[in-house]
């Protein structure tokens, strides 16, 4: 370490080496600033600078480390590595071997798992499974389950060990192939560029002042000490705000910025934002900024709320946000006349997403409005918003799509793009805002808490007759998606069984809670719980299994739902039964759980996929709207284009996301993406074809569009019709969970109703990823809060890591026909987290005769203490 002098100023300089080169370094900061500000080694991601994700993971001096945590001035002699510096038979090897195995799905934790598997093959060319999972424990993913990272690193080190060249790929792309996603080298190489990963010149920094109070009278706000503080260029109030003041999904409740006389809702309301040259110079004007409030009392528990004595929303009269009261037949009577009656109550808590990316967005001016850079599950939802709040029509506000390192739900609403295009408007100047992870946990949308309680009554052969329900859910500070996720709750309550009457009551409270919208299973995830854990005790009583009272009342083509809607012929959960009878019998003591889950928005809203096709320089380029977050859309629309065109798939060109190029394809949302906007490409691909066909050939198209559009028709909620067609399409799975002898969960079995597996090996890695997130809600997940304030980390939510996951066998089935909408695919994104807790609860049921009802289920080997 050397003294010296710059500016006449005595500073300490520290030298190592990174990839190969010395660097000198004459600031003491945190190694991962040094490495992705100065050096722009953007591989390294930045997940939580909290030492708990891993993504940052490069090698020091050989060992994986952290390098959110360390100072470069311990970093003196020491020798770093990061992906950018793989040598070339290392990067061929590790993007092939990621790829092949479908280890990459939003690819954020990818470069860090691939550092952290390069730390351990250089010593150790020939791990077991058990080792390799050792040395990723301490790098978290959120998508995959684990299970085809682990066979991916096996591989790399069965290539490295043998020298071998990496196979070519021979399949064709079509529908039905395990082809390697389009982005995964990119991302498991650190290529594929997120948000963050954005640099532009003159580029500021947004940073938002947040409340102090979950409820509290905004007095006074005075920015006079901040606005002279370094590199402070502005600050902002909502009186800058020159559209609409509140935007959001469906309700236009969710204030930009509290004003000054406003009242806040929950602690990650913003009053003030700021720009400044650095993130740290914003952050420090942010906490100057003086804010006088009067501290009002808050509501926290939702059976509190639903008395309205404090109202969240004060002009909306109630803290009812949504109410849904669903009858059909007469349940209340039948329960009376049946020969058995369960009655439970169930409590399920908050969960967090815990996507590994924090939101992120960088805006700056184009045209007489903006552009945003933004990783999202809805570029036009962002475009609306962000056009609203700023008083501009919506084709001045262009979005682009960057990679989505996850999302699962918590990137539906707007969290940092609204923020980063007001001060980029205002200021003129490029300007990115990204959350720290303490931010990103306050403040998107949760997975709803809910109170339930569910009467279920059956015949004496175990026949369902009638189920009666009510279901409180916990909304928290702002509407989000909390009326539409209470609905699926409750159109999901009944199970996908072949009973007629239901009685199902739900409300939706607001609280000062953080807000709760969508997440993976929206509503189903909890329902679902109460439904099939009921299911079982009345097979006690009847003196069945678990099995067999699912087999008998599971839903079969023809028959109709609880909805009224009838099953389609692609309904196959009989056969994901089927699939697992055999275990059954093996193993009487394996718990099990059904599921089913829409596809598509459903109950009469307007739901359309779009896909526009190109011919530029002979090739086909595909423009759509729909969000890749980890599922692999891109994937699913380039093969359906292959099979539709009998091209191979380097014809293919994928482009992001961009509102100035694609068409708008609706949100990622409701597991619909391959079902509408895979059915709108493949419109797009045979208008194209049938082109070609007239022309002579794909190159005699050059410069062409075609357009390819799908719209589901389905009967609104209420609807007078008998069968009213609630959703285009279901999806149907039955999981299985097998217990150790320890009483630790050793294998998971989930077999999945799909339709038609458009590339299995991505719908395999859905349903694991889907598998551990469910095991993780049913044992270890939780988001304590007190006050309106979370207690939790990111280190310390539950998520489940690389030594926990227990096998995991992915079977998707399905009967769908190919001349069927999208090829056959229904989608799977959210079911593969649905029956997992359940199935968890009647294998510990079965194991110790406790019939647990809350969640995260106590008295497992898994249970942790109470914070
Ligand atoms: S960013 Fe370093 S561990 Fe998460
Ligand atoms: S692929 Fe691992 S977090 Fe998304």
């Amino acid at each position: 370490m050397a003294d010296v002098y710059v500016d006449g100023k005595r500073v300490t300089m520290s030298d190592f080496y990174v990839n190969g080169i010395h660097v000198i370094v004459p600031d003491n900061k945190k190694l991962i600033r040094f490495l992705r500000d100065d050096m722009r080694l953007l591989s390294v991601k930045n997940g939580c600078s909290e030492g708990a994700c891993g993504t940052c993971t490069v090698l020091i001096d050989g060992k994986p480390s952290r390098s959110c945590i360390p100072m470069t001035d311990r970093m003196e002699g020491r020798h770093i590595v990061t992906c950018e510096g793989l040598t070339a038979r290392e990067r061929e090897v590790y993007a092939y071997a990621f790829t092949a195995c479908g280890a990459v799905q939003c690819g954020f934790c990818t470069p860090g798992m691939v550092m952290a598997a390069k730390g351990l093959l250089d010593k150790n060319i020939d791990p077991t499974e058990a080792e390799v999972r050792d040395a990723l424990k301490t790098n978290i993913c959120r998508c995959t389950g684990y299970k085809k990272i682990v066979e991916a690193v096996l591989l790399a080190g069965k290539l490295f060990r043998e020298g071998s060249a990496v196979p070519a790929c021979t399949l064709k792309g079509v529908v039905g192939d395990s082809i390697g996603r389009v982005d995964a080298p990119a991302k498991a190489l650190g290529e594929a560029k997120y948000c963050d990963d954005l640099y532009f010149d003159g580029m500021l920094y947004g940073v938002a002042r947040r409340s102090d109070y979950p409820r509290a009278k905004v007095l006074s706000i005075d920015t006079a000490e901040a606005e002279q503080m370094d590199g402070v260029v502005k600050i902002l109030t909502a009186s800058d705000i020159p559209g609409k003041q509140k935007i959001g999904h469906i309700q236009q409740d969710y204030d930009v910025m509290i004003p000054i006389g406003g009242i806040t809702h929950f602690l990650g309301d913003a009053i003030a934002l700021v720009a400044a040259d650095t993130e740290a110079h914003a952050r420090a004007a942010a906490k100057a900024i003086r804010i006088a409030y009067e501290p009002l009392p808050g509501v926290f528990d939702m059976m509190e709320g639903l008395k309205d004595e404090i109202l969240v929303h004060a002009s909306v009269g109630t803290n009812v946000l949504a109410h849904e009261h669903l009858v059909r037949g007469n349940a209340k009577e039948k329960i009376k006349n049946s020969k058995y009656v369960v009655t439970n109550h169930y409590s399920v808590p908050p969960t967090e997403h815990a996507f590994l990316e924090p939101e992120c967005a960088v805006a700056m001016p184009e045209g007489e409005g903006v552009r945003i850079y933004s990783g999202d599950q809805g570029i036009y939802q962002t475009q609306k918003e962000c056009a609203a709040m700023l008083g501009l029509p919506a084709d001045e506000v262009r979005v682009t799509a960057m990679m989505v390192g996850g999302g699962f739900g918590g990137k539906e609403d707007m969290s940092v793009q609204h923020h980063a295009a007001l001060l980029a408007y205002c200021t003129g100047k490029p300007v990115k805002v990204t959350f720290t992870r303490e931010e990103s946990i306050l403040i998107h949308p949760k997975r709803h808490a809910m109170e339930m309680e569910f009467t279920t009554a059956c015949d004496e052969n175990g026949y369902l007759t009638a189920m009666c329900a009510t279901l409180v859910s916990d909304t928290g500070a702002y509407a989000s998606l909390g009326g539409p996720v209470l609905q699926r709750a409750c159109t999901h309550a009944a199970g996908p069984y072949n009973y007629q009457d239901i009685d199902i009551d739900g409300k939706a409270i607001y609280t000062n809670n953080p807000p709760a919208g969508a997440f993976r299973g929206f509503g189903v995830t909890q329902s679902c719980f109460a439904t099939e854990c009921n299911l079982n005790q009345l097979a006690e009583m009847v003196g069945i299994t678990p099995f067999e009272i699912r087999y008998r009342n599971a839903i079969r083509p023809g028959q109709v739902l609880p909805n009224g809607q009838i099953a389609d012929e692609t309904t196959a959960l009989v056969e994901t039964l089927d699939a697992v009878r055999p275990i059954m019998e093996r193993n009487p003591k394996a718990g099990i759980a059904c599921a089913m889950k829409n596809a598509g928005v459903g109950v009469g809203i307007p739901d359309t996929g779009r896909c526009r096709l190109e011919v530029k320089d002979g090739k086909v380029h595909l423009h759509s709207a729909a969000a890749c977050i980890g599922q692999g859309m891109g994937t699913v629309q380039l093969q359906m284009v292959v099979e539709t065109l009998g091209i191979s798939p380097d014809q293919v060109v994928y482009h992001e996301p961009d509102t100035a190029l694609s068409p708008n394809a609706g949100v990622t949302t409701a597991s619909r993406q391959t079902l509408f906007t895979g059915e709108a490409t493949i419109r797009a691909a045979k208008l194209l074809k049938e082109a070609a066909l007239h022309a002579g050939g794909i190159e005699k198209l050059e410069g062409q569009s075609f357009l390819g559009e799908y719209t589901g028709i389905t009967d609104k909620m209420g609807s007078d019709k008998p069968n009213p067609v609630s959703h285009i399409a279901y999806g149907y799975a039955t999981h299985v969970v097998e217990l150790d002898d320890e009483g630790k969960i050793a294998r998971v079995i989930a077999v999945h109703d799909v339709g038609r597996a458009v590339n299995p090996i991505a719908v395999e890695g859905q349903i694991e990823g889907g598998v551990v997130m469910g095991l993780g809600y049913a044992l270890t997940e939780d988001f304590p809060t007190k006050e309106g304030k979370p207690l939790g980390k990111f280190g310390t939510i539950g998520l489940w890591k690389a030594n926990q996951a227990p096998a995991i066998e992915a079977v998707p089935i399905g009967k769908a026909a190919k001349d069927s909408l999208a090829y056959g695919a229904k989608g799977v994104g959210e079911i593969a987290t649905i029956p997992t807790a359940p199935a968890v609860q009647n294998a510990y049921y079965n194991r110790d005769g406790i019939f647990r009802t809350t969640l995260p289920m106590e008295g497992t080997p898994y249970t942790r203490k109470k914070r």
